[in-house]
């Protein structure tokens, strides 16, 4: 016999009942995110290398390390997506979008891909569900996101410490930072990993991210963007700061959140959970403004800000065993003899129009084994169709929760099932 073939390390399947509660934190975000104006947009999982090379940052983690690249049958280098932000922004300039209209809400869901380190809650292909929005610059904007998902995880009762926020500033901020940075890390640089070293002269701004000198006290001690922000960009970062606290959100500014990726430009968020089953405190949700990343992948100058949450890190802190989400059937049918089998199919598929859900037993086991299945299912009442029952067009319909029963007319079976 051939060895059975395994999934990839760190690529999950999703089973049922699991997919139940997948479905109902899929579903809830959806309808939040559609109130609040934004819709679906779908895009490939491959890429070309470059769109990401140049979106995410050369520098960065993810590009130098974390990305799935392959090159196809003509030796083109296609990369499976790491993240979003970066599709969205060619969609958004690929369909000229900016000159249909002057505001664009988007929203995805969908598995991204990182060759990263895998512990609770961190995996190699993991799920998004995130927003774009393009075309508005005032603050208020990324106010109403944080607050949009404040609600979400309020609403689930997904349990999520105080949003942290920061401004790490846009082009106008970066020379005067970007100096004192290099100024100050200098002296320190053999302290540091050899990744950083090399980063201090092309991308100094991601040493501050990297996951090696996490926790050294060099990093402790940098200057901070916060404290080298131009007029404008402070004022841009208190007026969001403002509206949060208007909407009554709890944050706290953590002048060391510099998120991993160089698109950003001014106001970046993150909000994490210390629920156990996340094992570390870790990140449910990260996003940000990216004002100058459209015009720099080659479309019209425009203003965006948006964020992505984790899909299985949100299911792991939403409290509720799987099976709490999975639906239960109104009615199972169990059936004695193949007319009463088919006619069972009649009966259900009548139902089922109706909208119940119903379960039919096609297997030709005794009632016991199919009374036993119902009660697995968790099914909110039963029938028995035998022959008896199709020459009488009456059955006895059992409460499954009382084991009470009454024998009901088959043709009144919707409003006797509507009436539990
Ligand atoms: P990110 O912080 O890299 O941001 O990812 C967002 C969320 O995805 C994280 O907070 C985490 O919940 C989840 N996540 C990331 N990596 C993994 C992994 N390996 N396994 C499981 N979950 C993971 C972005 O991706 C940006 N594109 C967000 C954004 C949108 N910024 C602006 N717009």
């Amino acid at each position: 016999m051939s060895e059975p073939i395994q999934s990839v390390r760190g690529m999950n399947d999703l089973l049922p009942p699991d997919s139940a509660k997948w479905g109902f934190f899929e579903r809830r975000c959806r309808e939040l995110f559609e109130r609040h104006g934004y819709e679906e947009i779908r895009t490939p999982v491959l890429e070309h290398t470059s769109l990401f090379a140049r979106g995410i940052g050369e520098a960065t983690d993810i590009v130098e390390k974390e990305m799935y690249t392959f090159s196809d049958r003509k030796g083109r280098s296609l990369t499976m997506r790491p993240e979003m932000t970066a599709s969205c922004v060619r969609a958004y300039i690929e369909h000229g979008i900016a000159k249909r209209e002057p505001v664009t809400r988007w929203y995805y869901a969908g598995p991204m891909f990182r060759y990263e380190r895998m512990q609770t809650g961190r995996y190699r292909q993991f799920y998004q569900i995130g927003v774009e929005c393009f075309g508005v610059a005032e603050p208020t904007v990324e106010a109403e996101q944080i607050a949009m998902l404040v609600q979400l995880y309020g609403d689930l009762r997904v349990p999520s410490l105080p949003v942290q926020v920061n401004s790490i500033g846009g082009a106008a901020d970066r020379p005067r930072y970007r100096a004192a940075l290099v100024a100050y890390l200098e002296p320190h640089a053999t302290e540091l990993c050899g990744d950083c070293q090399r980063r201090m002269a092309t991308n100094p701004l991601r040493v501050l991210d990297c996951k090696v000198d996490a926790g050294s006290p060099v990093l402790a001690g940098a200057p901070r963007v916060l404290d080298h922000l131009t007029e404008a960009s402070r004022a841009r970062f208190d007026a969001a700061c403002a509206t949060l606290t208007e909407l009554g959100i709890q944050f706290q500014i953590d002048p060391r959140l510099v998120r991993g990726f160089d698109y950003y430009t001014g106001l970046v968020f993150e909000i994490q959970s210390d629920a156990p089953a996340l094992g570390t405190q870790c990140a449910l949700v990260g996003g940000g403004r990216y004002d100058e990343l459209v015009e720099s992948m080659g479309g019209p100058a425009t203003p965006a800000v948006g964020f992505a949450l984790g899909v299985e890190r949100g299911i792991l802190a939403l409290p509720g065993g799987a099976k709490d989400f999975v639906p239960r059937p109104d009615l199972f049918i169990a059936t004695l003899g193949e007319a009463a089998r088919r006619h069972a199919l009649v009966i259900a598929q009548r139902l089922r129009g109706a909208g119940l859900r119903v379960e039919v037993e096609h297997r030709p086991v005794g009632l016991k084994a199919q009374l036993k299945r119902a009660d697995n299912l968790d099914a909110a009442s039963s029938l028995v169709l035998g022959d008896v029952e199709l020459a009488s067009g009456r059955a006895k319909l059992r409460d499954m929760g009382t084991r009470a029963e009454r024998e009901v007319a088959l043709s009144a079976l919707e409003s006797e099932l509507a009436r539990r």
